[in-house]
């Protein structure tokens, strides 16, 4: 359990930084290039309501059926090796991002019973390992604990381009407009959602990214996350390996 540290009752606490914000805003790149740089585990919580959602997909479950998705959640077993998704054993990373898969996904994000699950298996991930993870309710749900919180913005038009280009270099071909009506519409019902709504943790630190390179977003937060970890009681040794 390196790096992790001893509480006052004897127990070990890891570290959790949450960078949430809406579809497009860079979470996942600058959220696994943080957590290389710390030498945390990245959690891509996206990645396990895809997950879920293809599963669904290709055993023609009900999307609409909250008993039929919960049943469904039980039996999936899913891993998450670094870099990587696997789905009862067979790797789906690039198949879970698709435009099908995005489009359906809200279903699979509205049932009260797959985030129950989903919200356990992200608390045990972070039991084992620093993370850095990124989602939606992050901060607000998961770990409200948490050691640091970003809530990283982008306007509409730099999101959906910024997808577009995902879509294409997977050549996926999808029109700029689609993109940016479907993350419009994406925004409006997880910031709506009465379960876990898309929203900034009251101690989260916003990031606006619009015209900024992933590169000077990584730098920004590693800065700050440094110059927490120098206060903290965590000690200097993450913080460390941040300017190593
Ligand atoms: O970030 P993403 O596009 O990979 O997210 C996929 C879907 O999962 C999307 O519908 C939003 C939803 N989601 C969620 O509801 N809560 C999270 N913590 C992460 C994703």
């Amino acid at each position: 359990m390196s790096g992790s540290s001893l509480t006052d009752d004897g127990s070990f606490m890891t570290r959790v930084v949450t960078i949430d914000g809406p579809a497009g805003a860079g979470k996942s790149t600058v959220a696994r290039r943080l957590a290389d740089r710390l030498g945390w585990r990245f959690l891509d919580t996206g990645a396990l309501y895809r997950v879920v959602t293809l599963a669904a997909l290709r055993r023609g479950v009900d999307l609409t059926s909250e008993a039929a998705l919960g049943e469904l959640v039980a039996t999936l077993t899913v891993s998450l090796p670094p870099g990587g998704v696997f789905l009862d054993g067979q790797d789906v990373t690039q198949a879970i991002r698709t435009v099908e898969v995005t489009r359906s996904s809200r279903f699979v994000a509205d049932s009260p019973s797959v985030r129950r699950r989903l919200n356990n298996w992200q608390r045990a991930f972070a039991a084992d390992h620093d993370i850095v993870t990124e989602g939606r309710d992050q901060g607000t749900l998961v770990f409200p604990d948490a050691f640091r919180k970003y809530y990283l913005t982008a306007s509409a038009e730099e999101r959906a381009r910024r997808r577009l280009a995902e879509y294409q270099a997977r050549g996926e071909s999808v029109s700029f407009e689609a993109v940016l009506r479907d993350h419009q519409e994406r925004d409006a019902r997880d910031a709506a959602r009465a379960l876990a709504p898309m929203k900034p943790a009251d101690d989260a630190t916003i990031i606006e990214t619009t015209g900024s390179t992933i590169d000077q977003v990584v730098a920004r937060l590693a800065e700050d996350i440094q110059r927490h970890l120098e206060q903290s009681s965590w000690g200097v040794e993450g913080a460390r390996r941040l300017t190593s």
